[in-house]
């Protein structure tokens, strides 16, 4: 959809023309998962797939929010003093949160707003459609009402949001890419000391392609606590041999050296893919910046064994996608990206091959599951902002 369509939803919507208008990516992760909330780094980069918000203040306390991907949930409706958790609020309990969390911060938000969100993330691939919500609606309140909040705080604003409004225990990465992303290049994140550095994305002749399995990611969430709940009690089980504040802090030798006080064999499994991908990622940046493209995809399938072996989050449909890429002519790397449990791969893809990758990878994976895969050609983008007239859709 482009801007005049947009605005012509918001006036059938809203009876009115939009004033505003911003935009937030969604985000891909190169190398560094589940690493996030274990102290450890990431490399992700933000893409130019995202959620828009066309939006107008209102003279009166009301907030109705019209999302384009869910028109079944009609107009939701709220007085900017209720902001309590609403089930049937689906989708919009995200913005909503959003709102209460920069409210409870103590910003005053002097009148309610209308907004019409659309977004072009594909639904449910993992590529953080709900990060990018809370980003976008988080910089059009900041933006709206003049608050001056820093950047910083409304990625941790988005973290709380999952954490304590919706239930999800996820870490700081998918709003850090989102609200931090910079065109053409990937951040690397300590997530321990929220220090990053922002590394060019030089590929050369090859492309990032995403590959959708078009999985539902059912359990998802509640497989994500678990597995940070797992590690937690790794952690704590190391922490009785070695002084440590997150499995982030573990080099692979002192892994190796103490591991043995981890009596269960899931926890050890679960542990050793914290540790070794941390260090996988801080390899891989050095290769990157090396231009040493070989090295950097051999880590992104070590790191794709790891979460199918150790981690034991893939599942048929992601590992059918990648194992297919691994077999093709022109790919140095792939593995699976974000959460896992279904949602989206990557794979790097010399650039004259990419077709042919497509048709084979597409092929292989729909005679084996049954139902086909979608591929896009990554281009990697800017952070959450306003689109104004210089900055179009
Ligand atoms: C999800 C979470 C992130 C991160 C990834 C796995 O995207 O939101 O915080 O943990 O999974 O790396």
């Amino acid at each position: 959809m482009n801007k005049e369509q947009l605005s012509k939803e918001f006036r059938n919507h809203f009876k009115s023309d939009f004033e505003r208008m911003f935009f937030a990516p969604g985000r891909i992760n190169l190398i560094g998962e589940h690493t996030d909330y274990n102290g450890g780094h990431v490399f992700p980069c933000a893409i130019t797939y995202g959620t828009y918000a066309l939006t107008k203040r209102r003279e009166d306390k009301r907030v109705q929010l019209f999302s384009i991907n869910f028109p079944e949930k009609g107009m939701i409706q709220f007085n900017i003093d209720e902001l309590e958790f609403n089930k049937e609020h689906t989708w919009a309990n995200y913005p909503k949160g959003m709102l209460r969390f920069i409210k409870e911060d103590g910003y005053e938000i002097l009148s309610g707003f209308d907004v019409l969100f659309y977004g072009n993330i594909p639904n449910g691939a993992g590529l953080s459609s709900s990060a990018s919500i809370e980003m976008v609606t988080g910089v059009m309140i900041d933006q709206l009402f003049q608050l001056n909040i820093p950047r910083i705080d409304l990625v941790k604003l988005g973290k709380k949001v999952e954490n304590d409004f919706i239930g999800v225990n996820s870490g700081i990465m998918d709003q850090f890419a989102i609200g931090m992303g910079k065109k053409d290049s990937a951040i690397l994140l300590d997530c321990q000391t929220l220090q990053y550095e922002y590394s060019p994305i030089e590929l050369t002749d090859h492309r990032i392609i995403i590959m959708n399995t078009n999985k539902r990611r059912e359990l998802a969430d509640s497989k994500y606590n678990e597995r940070r709940r797992e590690c937690e009690e790794a952690l704590s089980q190391f922490q009785k041999v070695i002084d440590i504040q997150s499995l982030g802090e573990l080099t692979e030798e002192q892994y190796e050296v103490h591991k043995h006080v981890i009596t269960n064999e899931v926890l050890k499994k679960r542990s050793k893919h914290a540790v070794y991908e941390n260090q996988r990622t801080l390899k891989a940046l050095r290769f990157l910046k090396a231009g040493d493209l070989k090295m950097f995809g051999r880590l992104m399938n070590e790191s794709h064994r790891s979460l199918k072996e150790d981690y034991e989050v893939t599942g048929i449909e992601l590992d059918s996608l990648v194992e297919a890429s691994w077999s093709q002519d022109g790919v140095v790397g792939a593995r699976m990206t974000g959460a896992g449990f279904g949602g989206c791969a990557i794979a790097i893809v010399e650039e004259k091959k990419v077709p042919n990758f497509i048709e084979q990878v597409g092929k292989t994976y729909h005679d084996k599951i049954g139902y086909q895969a979608d591929f896009y050609v990554a281009s990697i983008g800017d952070g959450a902002m306003e689109i104004t007239n210089e900055v179009m859709l």
